[in-house]
């Protein structure tokens, strides 16, 4: 329990869906709104038991699906100033179709790498190089990667996260498709054998922190298999998963701890 702090900070927390952000908005105070066209950013503020009185501020937003609809909230996120508190964390949370055998609805994957396994420059880069950053493979800081598992860990042990099931570290794949074929999954196991699970906006959160230099997490829960039942599962999962999205954002907002966000 952090029951002292002299810092406070700004978080931004974003989405694909409003699904994913589920209750987040409702439990904050003196939220303000920003529109920048078809995009909405709220601002305010969490008031955490664990923390005195002392508020933290968040930005949350949903981005819609895809890389480019992601890079572009992520931005406008990271760009967000509230309280005059510039971001000082970026949060990216939502769900993802697991690839690795066994992973099932509910598990929660934070990713130790991310990669675009649909970018493909050659020959002028290998396969998957983002020429951006010369680079295939974006690595979640070990710090933040050591933090966020043990604050859900803790939290899966002591049962106080109900539905969700087991905690993964992998490798997830983002790429512009939404997988819902054993063909496809198949063609992703080929060229990426080691790949955990596959969204649409991770690696591409990843890469606009990593260039902005704003501290990023990932943190995925399994909706579905990437299957031909994919969809249908994912729907389902999504209509519940709204209902407990928050219960996950929580943990790390409650838990925040200023050496890795370089305070
Ligand atoms: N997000 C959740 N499930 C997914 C899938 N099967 N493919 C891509 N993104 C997803």
């Amino acid at each position: 329990m952090n029951s002292k702090r002299d810092t406070s900070f700004h978080i931004g927390i974003l989405s694909a869906m409003p699904e994913e952000v589920g209750h987040t908005i409702l439990n904050l105070k003196n939220v303000i709104k920003a529109q920048y066209g078809d995009l909405t950013i709220y601002s305010g503020e969490w008031f955490s038991s664990n923390y005195l009185n002392k508020p933290i501020f968040v930005t949350v937003a949903w981005s819609g699906w895809g890389k480019v609809s992601s890079s572009r909230a992520a931005t406008r996120i990271i760009s967000t100033i509230y309280n005059e508190k510039k971001i000082d964390f970026i949060i990216f949370t939502g769900v993802a179709g697991g690839i690795k055998k066994d992973l099932k609805q509910w598990d929660i994957v934070i990713p130790d790498e991310l990669i675009q396994y649909d970018m493909d420059a050659r020959p002028i880069f290998e396969r998957f190089i983002l020429p951006a950053l010369n680079m295939d493979r974006i690595k979640t800081d070990p710090k933040i990667l050591n933090w966020a598992n043990k604050v859900v860990r803790e939290k899966l042990d002591k049962k106080e996260l109900p539905f969700y099931k087991n905690l993964y570290n992998g490798l997830i794949g983002t790429g512009d498709q939404f997988v819902a074929k054993k063909s496809s999954i198949d063609n992703l196991k080929t060229i990426l054998p080691e790949i955990f699970a596959v969204e649409m906006e991770g690696g591409a959160v990843a890469q606009v922190a990593h260039q902005e230099k704003i501290p990023c997490l990932i943190v995925r829960v399994i909706s579905d298999n990437a299957d031909d039942e994919a969809s249908l599962n994912f729907n389902e999962f999504l209509k519940l998963y709204q209902k407990y999205s928050w219960d996950l954002i929580k943990i790390f907002l409650d838990n925040l701890e200023s050496k890795f966000l370089q305070l």
